[in-house]
C-alpha cells in the first residue's frame, strides 16, 4: 500500500483539547479559534461535545459555540454525542455532523461513559438511526486503542470487534484513538491492520496523543498502510479527562510540518496554523508544547 498523496487532518483542539484545560475558555475564544482553522484551511473541526456538563463543564456552552460560529461551506463541523439526549441536543443547535464514541476496553468504557462497550454500543442505536433519517453523518471512536490506563495492553482483535460494530451499525469511519499515548509503530501497524481486515483501511482515521512522544512515528506507520486521517489538536491541546496522566493529542503544526516535507497534500497553511498555535496558548497562559510551534515562532 502506497502512502496517500493527500491526507485529511481533523483538527480536534476545540473539544478533544479545551475540554481538558482546567480554566474555562469564554466561548468567544472557543469560536474564534475554530474560525482561525478554518481561515488556515483546516477542513474538519472538532467543534465541541454534547456531552453531560456535570462530567464534562468545559464543554457546557456547546450549543453557544454551535450558533455563534460563522460557518464555511464545504467544512465538516462535528460534535461528540455520547447519546440520544446528546444527539438532539446537537440537532436542536444545529450541528451538521456527529461522532460517536466507544473504548477497546470494559475499565474505561466505564470511567468514560459510565457504562459496559455493550451498553455504549446499545446507547448508539436510537442515535444512529436518528441521524439516518435525519442524514446527519456520524464518525465513530474506538478510545485506548494502544494501551489502556487501567487494564494495560489491550489485544488489537479487541479493538478490531468495536470498530467493526460501529461501521455496522452506520458510522462512515472511525478514529482509532490512542488515549495515553503509549503505542510505538509496529504496534500501531498490528492494530491498524486488524481493523483494516474487518472494515476497509479506507474507513479508519488515527487519533494519536503524544504523551510518550510516540505520535509522528506512529502517524507515520498507519500512513504506511494507507490511512489517510489524522486527527491533531493546534498547540498540541488537549488530554482525556478519564484518562489519568494523558496528554495533549499531536500537534497540528507537527504533523503539518511532517506532512508537508514527504510532499503531503493537507491544504493547510502551516505559518498561520503556528500564529494559531501561539494566540491560543497565549489565552491560556502557557507555550505550545509543540516543536515546531517553538522553533517556528520567530519565523513567521
Ligand atoms: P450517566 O451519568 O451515566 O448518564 O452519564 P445518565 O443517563 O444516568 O444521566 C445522568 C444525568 O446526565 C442526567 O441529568 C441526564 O439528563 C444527564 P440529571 O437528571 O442528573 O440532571 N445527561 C446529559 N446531559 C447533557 N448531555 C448529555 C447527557 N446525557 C445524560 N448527552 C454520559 C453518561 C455518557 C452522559 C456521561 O458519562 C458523560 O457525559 N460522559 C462524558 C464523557 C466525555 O465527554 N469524555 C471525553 C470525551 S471522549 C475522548 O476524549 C476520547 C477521544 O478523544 C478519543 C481518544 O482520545 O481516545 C474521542
Ligand atoms: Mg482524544
Amino acid at each position: 500500500m502506497a502512502i496517500p498523496k493527500r491526507v485529511k487532518i481533523w483538527e480536534a483542539g476545540a473539544r478533544d483539547g479545551l475540554q481538558n484545560e482546567p480554566a474555562t475558555v469564554p466561548t468567544e475564544v472557543k469560536v474564534e479559534l475554530i474560525e482561525r482553522l478554518v481561515d488556515a484551511g483546516l477542513q474538519a473541526i472538532e467543534a465541541t461535545s454534547f456531552v453531560s456538563p456535570k462530567w464534562i463543564p468545559q464543554m457546557g456552552d456547546n450549543s453557544e459555540v454551535m450558533a455563534r460560529l460563522k460557518r464555511k461551506p464545504g467544512v465538516s463541523y462535528q460534535a461528540l454525542t455520547p447519546n440520544l439526549k446528546g444527539f438532539e441536543a446537537a440537532m436542536a443547535a444545529g450541528t451538521p455532523e456527529v461522532a460517536v464514541f466507544a473504548a477497546a476496553t470494559e475499565s474505561f468504557s466505564k470511567r468514560n461513559t459510565n457504562c459496559t462497550i455493550a451498553e455504549s454500543l446499545e446507547r448508539f442505536e436510537p442515535l444512529l438511526a436518528a441521524a439516518k433519517q435525519q442524514g446527519v453523518p456520524v464518525r465513530g471512536f474506538v478510545s485506548v486503542v494502544c494501551g489502556c490506563p487501567f487494564e494495560g495492553e489491550v489485544d488489537p482483535e479487541k479493538v478490531a470487534d468495536v470498530t467493526e460494530r460501529l461501521v455496522k451499525m452506520g458510522c462512515y469511519d472511525v478514529g482509532l484513538g490512542d488515549t495515553i499515548g503509549t503505542g510505538t509503530p509496529i504496534k500501531v501497524q498490528r492494530m491498524v491492520e486488524a481493523c483494516a481486515s474487518r472494515v476497509g483501511v479506507e474507513k479508519l482515521g488515527v487519533h494519536f496523543h503524544d504523551t510518550y512522544g510516540q505520535a509522528l512515528a506512529n502517524i507515520l506507520a498507519a500512513l504506511e498502510l494507507g490511512v489517510d486521517k489524522v486527527d491533531s489538536s493546534v498547540g498540541g491541546l488537549g488530554g482525556c479527562p478519564y484518562a489519568p496522566g494523558a496528554t495533549g493529542n499531536v500537534a497540528t503544526e507537527d504533523v503539518v510540518y511532517m506532512l508537508d516535507g514527504m510532499g503531503i497534500e493537507t491544504g493547510i497553511d502551516l505559518k498561520q496554523l503556528v500564529r494559531i498555535a501561539w494566540w491560543i496558548s497565549d489565552h491560556l497562559g502557557r507555550p505550545p508544547v509543540s516543536r515546531v510551534a517553538k522553533a517556528l515562532k520567530n519565523k513567521i
